[in-house]
């Protein structure tokens, strides 16, 4: 049994998280006097992809209030509910610079600055569609648990425990209501803000509610709808400029992600169309953000390069073309017992050529459909030549990969003939057919299968030939040996058995050789020369020690006159395994098409 495949992004955060663990500055919140219970210590990360994928570290299942973080989410409620002109009316989108409590309105207008700070979170909340107090409450607790994907509960201590601390909130109230910004009754809104701060959530929560804004108000784990797509994108908007506060400038800088804080401990980052991230651990800093959930989110940002402001790579569709041992084949010609024992045991050869430029999200799904596929696999083979740029972070994850996989004996072999990546953990080589017959190679020599001589009798042309024409054969045959690199001479050899060792076909494409395919021992050269006589524009190398049993065409015609019946029979078995040749390859050319 095999120890479960651990992921590389996992491992990242596991680090990551023990790193940060050292980081004991900072203040547990205590002005509303329930938080001050929390346990310092508590610190998970959790990161989600947009197609549900979880990976977490540390505590992710402590449940904690949401607090501030709670804003972006209720204020997409509200931007569904009203649309973003009507809410515009009410609350604005500009940037304080302040803390998050301070008492500023807009001297205009009396509207507060942004629904990110506790003046305009408190008129967001009232927002939110419903004619009632109690409609409303429901819409709000319904709808982050929406975005929760569970159905998330209130603690009801820390909201008592705020309510009863919660002046500063309700002076701000009791300003914006006399200005006429506030519409309902001032207690009214504040329980409604109150309870939606109370709502109690985990770091695996925030990263897939954070996960849904990312994807335009799609849940990645329920695939629900939660808000539209322009409602996700604005309320990441309002994120990116103003919610981590007096600090929204430097974070945008350092991280480059739209995020949002909480005096729990909460963090929260996103990564529009690619993943959610949440942080959580009850230490804050001077400006109310937690210590370590900054560093974590901050270190990810540049560890996977998720800037939104840098430059990234196009996602898209990443995998061209998967293809198996078994079905499919390197071009090197192999005798019948190698070609039998592939189509047996090639299943533990798996091809993936992939395409488009790779970035966090499409490397992040290669490391995952190919390491969730790893059962009775011993080779696999990445094709990058139809990839386009490769972000340093996706060659980090395939390095992770390959060397997962080596761990677990499977060898990666890597296609890059631009040597653009650096993945020390695989074989590095120019073409996808190379890969291949490398990989078939090692596969039929660790099956038993190879095999490396083929005496006359078992040579592929004369299997069907009775044992006596192939002794008769014999007589006709000289024995020719190769060295590594030496070229064979096309018209002495009419026709050249390979008994061991091996050849290449090659073209000259200007003034370069270049490998077209490769032929193994049970296998003939020149097979064609008996049945016309045209000229061929490649060459035939040994590619290394290589003994032939050799007909050339003097003793061609010699057996031509001895033994016209031999020599006829010899034809009719060439011709027999050209056509078998032609079927083969049209299957597989079929299997790759379709
Ligand atoms: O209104 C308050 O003070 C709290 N319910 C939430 C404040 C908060 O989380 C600010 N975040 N950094």
């Amino acid at each position: 049994m095999n120890a479960p495949f651990v992921s590389p992004i996992k491992e990242l955060l596991d680090d990551l998280h023990a790193r940060l663990t050292d980081r004991r500055d900072g203040e547990v919140a205590t002005y509303i006097p329930e938080l001050g219970k929390a346990d310092p210590e508590w610190f998970g990360i959790a990161v989600a992809t947009l197609d549900g994928t979880l990976y977490e570290a540390g505590d992710t299942q402590v449940p904690f209030t949401i607090q501030s973080v709670s804003k972006p989410f209720v204020y997409a409620l509200a931007l569904q509910d009203r649309g973003l002109e009507d809410v515009l009316k009410s609350v604005g989108v500009e940037p304080t610079g302040d803390a998050f409590n301070a008492v500023r309105l807009e001297p205009s207008t009396g509207r507060p600055y942004n629904p990110m700070v506790n003046s305009g979170a408190i008129v967001a909340s009232t927002l939110v569609g419903g004619d009632t107090h109690d409609e409303r409450r429901d819409r709000v607790l319904r709808g982050l648990s929406a975005f929760a994907g569970r159905d998330l509960e209130v603690d009801a201590k820390v909201m008592t425990s705020e309510s009863a601390t919660g002046d500063r909130n309700r002076a701000l109230a009791y300003l914006m209501h006399g200005a006429g910004i506030l519409t309902c009754p001032v207690e009214e809104a504040l329980a409604l803000y109150f309870e939606q701060c109370a709502a109690l959530v985990t770091t695996r929560d925030l990263a897939v509610m954070t996960a849904t804004l990312a994807g335009g108000g799609v849940n990645p784990l329920t695939g629900e709808t939660v808000v539209s797509v322009e409602a996700a994108a604005n309320a990441l908007t309002v994120m990116a400029t103003c919610g981590t506060y007096d600090y929204a400038g430097e974070w945008l800088v350092r991280a480059g992600l739209p995020a949002k804080s909480g005096v729990s401990g909460g963090l929260i980052a996103a990564l529009p169309s690619q993943l959610g991230l949440g942080a959580f651990s009850p230490r804050l800093d001077a400006r109310g953000n937690s210590v370590r959930a900054v560093a974590a989110c901050e270190e990810l940002s540049a560890r996977f390069g998720l800037h939104v402001m840098r430059p990234t790579e196009r996602s898209g569709p990443v995998f061209h073309r998967t293809l198996r041992g078994d079905t499919a084949h390197s071009s090197r010609v192999r005798a019948h017992d190698e070609r039998t024992a592939l189509a047996r045991l090639g299943g533990a050869l798996r091809v993936y050529a992939l395409r488009g430029d790779l970035a966090f999200g499409n490397a992040e799904a290669v490391v995952r459909t190919i390491s969730e596929d790893t059962d009775s696999v011993r080779w696999v083979v990445l094709d990058l030549k139809r990839a386009g740029r490769v972000a340093p972070v996706a060659a980090t994850l395939l390095e992770g990969l390959a060397a997962k996989l080596k761990e677990r004996g499977i060898t990666t072999v890597i296609v890059d003939p631009e040597k653009r990546v650096r993945v020390p953990s695989a074989i590095i080589v120019d073409t996808r057919d190379a890969g291949m017959e490398l990989c078939e190679d090692a596969l039929l020599a660790e099956a038993g299968a190879a095999r490396p001589t083929v005496p006359l009798a078992e040579q592929d042309l004369l299997r069907g030939l009775d044992p006596f024409m192939v002794t008769a054969l014999e007589a006709y045959l000289e024995t020719r040996e190769y060295e590594t690199g030496e070229r064979l001479i096309q018209d002495v050899a009419a026709l050249c058995f390979i008994i061991s060792g091996g050849l290449a076909r090659q073209v000259i494409i200007g003034e370069r050789a270049v490998r077209e395919t490769s032929m193994g021992p049970g296998t003939a050269v020149g097979r064609l020369a008996l049945i016309d006589d045209a000229e061929h524009a490649h060459r035939i190398v040994a590619e290394c020690p290589t003994t032939c049993r050799v007909l050339t065409t003097q003793s061609l015609a010699r057996l031509e006159r001895d033994s016209p019946r031999l020599a006829d029979a010899l034809r009719w078995s060439i011709a027999n395994a050209v056509a078998e040749r032609l079927r083969r390859t049209d299957a597989e050319n079929h299997a790759l098409i379709h």
